[in-house]
């Protein structure tokens, strides 16, 4: 066991990221005593729940690790205050989305969850503490947080317990995909510490180092470590884009989108990773991040550099409504008293995560043309469906069911929009013999056997192809 000058961390935030970072954690860290806080009581709930398969971020393999830490040295709780007065070290891992209003509503971040956590950790911080970013953040976030938190010493700094409270800035973005969490997390690509100071980068890389292998280990200055993780995000999407909008390109001029893929990819400069062409990507961060970075990039007077990133986020929204177009092609021009089935709400396989999901916008865009929906997927509950879509229900236009065989009967197609493999082993010959003909697949992931389908009697469209 590592003889460590440090003890307690408390992470703000038991989200997808805070859960399962912390997780990890606290896995490959006995020594360490973590405390994950949230101000949302059913979350901590749900994190505590006795079974596990209530936790509320569905991750292979994270059961088993909370199973093994919760308790031991692993604490969900809404004690905000005194957990991050007990702590060395303190994750900021809330949430930062878009905002909603005001100056630079529509791109930039919200920042008010950041600056309530700082605000929290310098009122009720003691000693020194290191202050750790691990949400995703505008580049430059950091001097924010270092304001208010020595400001702190004014507005509290009354005794001279406040008077000897100081603090270290590091950022340390995280990289795990929702869905391979924890194995993104036990088997990182790499870390990225960010500072000022090197014993603050040393004390988290420090922790780190405990199960990942020092090289990968990658400290930076503050700002390029900020600047890193939206650029990595917009990297991704852009890959993503890409091979979108060739994939309409080949449904004109007969390629394969798949072969062109493997084919592209194959060259090592390119890479086969991420060339999955899709119904355009989802997700919480992806859209976000980028809109952060086109917002940046104008405030710094980039117009050029703005413009090109945001078209990644164009491509993204043409995908989405020329697959919703495509379906009502083939349907003969229109849905009004026509029953969809759409197979899969999140935004990819093994997540329950839906935010930013294509299906949302995709099954709104059907439902405003008239059509039922009869949703089916194997982790997304009734109740997040029906609020994700709710200023679109009417009457009976929305049903979900627990059986894919369910959510075909009296269908006249099936949209398939997350890639989830038992999808694949579904029985397609039962599911065909309850559907109105013509029965249609619409696959946007391009991964069903078409030939299979086709065999069985469906109408098949696979994206791309
Ligand atoms: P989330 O919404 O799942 O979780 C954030 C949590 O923070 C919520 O439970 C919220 O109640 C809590 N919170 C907000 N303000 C608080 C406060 N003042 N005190 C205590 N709790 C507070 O968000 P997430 O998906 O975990 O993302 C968190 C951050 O990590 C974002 O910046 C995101 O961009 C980044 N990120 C997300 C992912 C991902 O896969 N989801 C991956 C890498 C980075
Ligand atoms: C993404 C990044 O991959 C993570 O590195 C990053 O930490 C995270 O965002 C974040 O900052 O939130 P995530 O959104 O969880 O992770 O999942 P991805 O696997 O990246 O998928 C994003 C979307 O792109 C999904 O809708 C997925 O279906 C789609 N996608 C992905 C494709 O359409 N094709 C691909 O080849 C890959």
């Amino acid at each position: 066991m590592k003889n460590r000058s440090i003890k307690n961390i408390c992470c703000i935030g038991a989200g997808y990221v805070g859960g399962p970072t912390m997780s990890v954690i606290a896995l490959n860290c006995p020594d360490l005593k973590i405390d994950v806080v949230d101000i949302n009581q059913k979350r901590i709930d749900a994190w505590n729940s006795v079974d596990l398969s209530n936790l509320p971020v569905f991750e292979p393999g994270l059961e088993i690790i909370v199973k093994k830490c919760r308790g031991r040295n692993l604490f969900f709780s809404t004690k905000v205050e005194e957990c991050i007065s007990n702590a060395d070290i303190i994750f900021i891992s809330v949430n930062t989305p878009t905002k909603k209003k005001g100056i630079g509503a529509g791109f930039a971040s919200d920042l008010k969850w950041i600056e309530s956590s700082a605000r929290q950790i310098a009122k009720h911080a003691s000693n020194h503490t290191v202050v750790v970013e691990k949400s995703t953040l505008p580049v430059k976030t950091a001097e924010t947080i270092k304001t208010i938190l020595n400001s702190s010493i004014h507005n509290y700094g009354i005794n001279k317990k406040d008077k000897e409270k100081t603090f270290s800035i590091v950022s340390n973005p995280e990289f795990l995909a929702e869905g391979t969490a924890i194995d993104d997390l036990q088997n990182p690509d790499r870390v990225l510490i960010g500072g000022e100071d090197d014993s603050s980068i040393n004390l988290i890389a420090d922790i780190y180092k405990s199960w990942v292998d020092p090289k990968k280990i990658i400290t930076t200055n503050l700002w390029s470590s900020e600047l890193s993780k939206l650029v990595a995000n917009a990297f991704l999407a852009q890959r993503i884009s890409s091979i979108n909008s060739i994939s309409a390109l080949c449904e004109t001029t007969g390629a394969n989108i798949n072969e062109v893929a493997r084919a592209i990819g194959t060259d090592t400069r390119i890479g086969g990773k991420f060339l999955k062409p899709g119904p355009g990507f989802g997700g919480s961060c992806f859209k976000k991040d980028i809109l952060n970075l086109v917002y940046l990039s104008r405030h710094y007077g980039l117009y050029e550099v703005a413009d090109y990133w945001e078209q990644v986020v164009g491509i993204n929204e043409w995908q989405q409504k020329r697959i919703t177009s495509l379906v009502i092609k083939n349907l003969f021009g229109t849905l009004s008293n026509k029953t969809l089935a759409i197979f899969g709400f999140s935004f990819k396989a093994n997540t329950n995560d839906t935010r930013e999901s294509p299906s949302i916008n995709i099954s709104k865009h059907l439902l405003q043309e008239g059509a039922k929906l009869n949703f089916f997927d194997p982790k997304v509950d009734e109740k997040k469906i029906l609020m994700e879509l709710e200023s679109m229900i009417t009457g009976d236009n929305v049903s979900v069911s627990k059986k894919a065989i369910k959510a075909a009967k009296g269908a006249d197609a099936i949209i398939v929009l997350t890639e989830w493999a038992e999808f694949n082993y579904l029985d397609w010959e039962n599911i065909y013999q309850v559907m109105r003909k013509p029965a249609w697949v619409f696959d946007s992931r391009v991964f069903l056997d078409k030939d299979a389908l086709k065999n069985i009697g469906f109408e098949v469209w696979s994206l791309g192809t």
